[in-house]
């Protein structure tokens, strides 16, 4: 059958598996809120590598810890222990208020031992609770359990036949929650914010009656934070805007400053349900992966207190470029997260926003996504809004902004 033989900015992809719709851009490095490409050109990232690079590209801090761990110790696998697994795991139950951790290597992977505890819980409790409720236009991963509660046909169709025990309803519709949660009902499952399903943060209220019916109905909350937890909404996880707490969290993206980290957070309760060699990793939690998380995590530590005001900051000028701009029909945010929701699709924004130095991502077709790091400075928030401004326009492109001299990179 062949693949399609792809050049991409000059890269031919000749044998890799052809999943991405690349942009062109080929990185060579990264340093603080810009990636740069082999001839020098400088793009701002408001993407942050979905969402992980939260403390920018090349944090002395992380490379420190990074680089002083490599030199002692990478891997260890879980036949053994390794001092910063459980520090790790210790700091991420006072932050979220859970109880304990399992470490993986991956958001989709976080999810899996959701799932599994969820349905271990269910078979020794009441072998009839089988059923989950998930969000419409949700995402929790790729592998086929966290695919079978994601609420995108899109992604599902594929690899069907996926678990048909899931009830997808719209998110925020409080009476279908009501009507939907029963005592058939082993968990239900839900982003606090809808992250690529286009920015759509969930409602004080519905999360609070997601609580109280789980609770009522002997149900488990779980809660992915995968995307919109440590931090990125300006408090440490989503969830915390209600004040409830969830019975398992999802947790990875910015955990370990760019190496795969996932993270599943229950109560003492429903860690229970994952007993002595009911699940496992080769890679999850090694002391590399750890020892950077506890790094990040001081990071964001002294980071949070800044993210709502640069939030602020972001969103209003953001709503000024609504208004300059009819192509931006309605705007969604929850702290450093943005939805630009389009009247036409925003692929070709995207790409048009590339030429001319900043990078974004498109999501659900027509919503434009902003992650940006948390490290964002005003000038850059400024500079972003000014590059959607002349993309909007449809000025005529011009090159991104080349450092100066040719070639001359940021040294690492
Ligand atoms: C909410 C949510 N859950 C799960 C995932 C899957 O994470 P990963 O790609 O690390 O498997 C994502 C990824 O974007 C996500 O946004």
């Amino acid at each position: 059958m062949g693949y399609p033989l792809r050049i991409l900015d000059g890269m031919r992809e000749e044998h890799l598996v052809a999943v991405y719709d690349r942009l062109p851009l080929t990185v060579e490095c990264g340093r603080g809120c810009y990636l740069f490409d082999a001839a020098g050109r400088r793009y701002l990232d408001m993407a942050s590598g979905i969402g992980v690079n939260a403390f920018g590209y090349s944090n002395p801090r992380i490379t420190a810890a990074l680089t002083e761990q490599a030199g002692r110790c990478v891997h260890t696998s879980n036949l053994v222990s390794h001092p910063y697994q459980e520090e790790l795991a210790r700091e991420l139950c006072r932050i979220s208020g859970l109880d304990r951790a399992f470490f993986s290597n991956s958001g989709t992977e976080a999810m899996e031992a959701a799932l599994k505890a969820v349905r271990s819980r269910s078979r020794s409790l009441d072998p009839t609770k089988t059923r989950l409720v998930s969000l419409e236009r949700s995402f929790h991963g790729r592998t086929l359990g966290s695919l079978s509660v994601s609420g995108q046909a899109k992604l599902r169709r594929r690899f069907e036949p996926l678990d048909r025990a899931v009830d997808f309803i719209r998110p925020n519709d409080q009476e279908a929650l009501a009507a939907v949660v029963t005592k058939a009902t082993a968990a239900v499952i839900l982003e606090p914010v809808l992250g690529e399903g286009g920015i759509r943060p969930l409602e004080t209220e519905f999360l609070r009656q997601a609580r109280e019916l789980t609770k009522r109905l002997g149900a488990l909350l779980v809660a992915d934070e995968t995307q919109c937890g440590l931090g990125r909404t300006g408090k440490y996880f989503g969830y915390q805007w209600a004040g409830i707490r969830p019975d398992i969290v999802v947790t990875a993206k910015p955990l370990a400053g760019g190496l795969p980290l996932g993270a599943t957070l229950f109560t003492e309760e429903a860690a229970k349900h994952l007993p002595l060699h009911s699940h496992g990793t080769t890679f999850g939690g090694g002391p590399l992966a750890c020892r950077v998380a506890l790094e990040c995590l001081r990071l964001l530590e002294e980071t949070l207190p800044g993210i709502a005001d640069r939030a602020r900051q972001f969103r209003s000028r953001l709503d000024g470029l609504a208004r300059r701009h009819s192509v931006v029909t309605q705007i969604r945010s929850k702290g450093l997260m943005f939805g630009l929701e389009l009247s036409r699709p925003g692929r070709p924004f995207v790409v048009a926003a590339l030429e001319r130095g900043l990078l974004v991502n498109c999501t659900r077709e027509t919503v434009l996504r902003l992650l940006p790091p948390y490290i964002v400075t005003r000038d850059e928030i400024d500079r972003a809004v000014e590059i959607l401004d002349l993309t909007f326009s449809a000025a005529p492109a011009g090159p991104p902004p080349r450092c100066r001299g040719p070639r001359r990179l940021p040294s690492p």
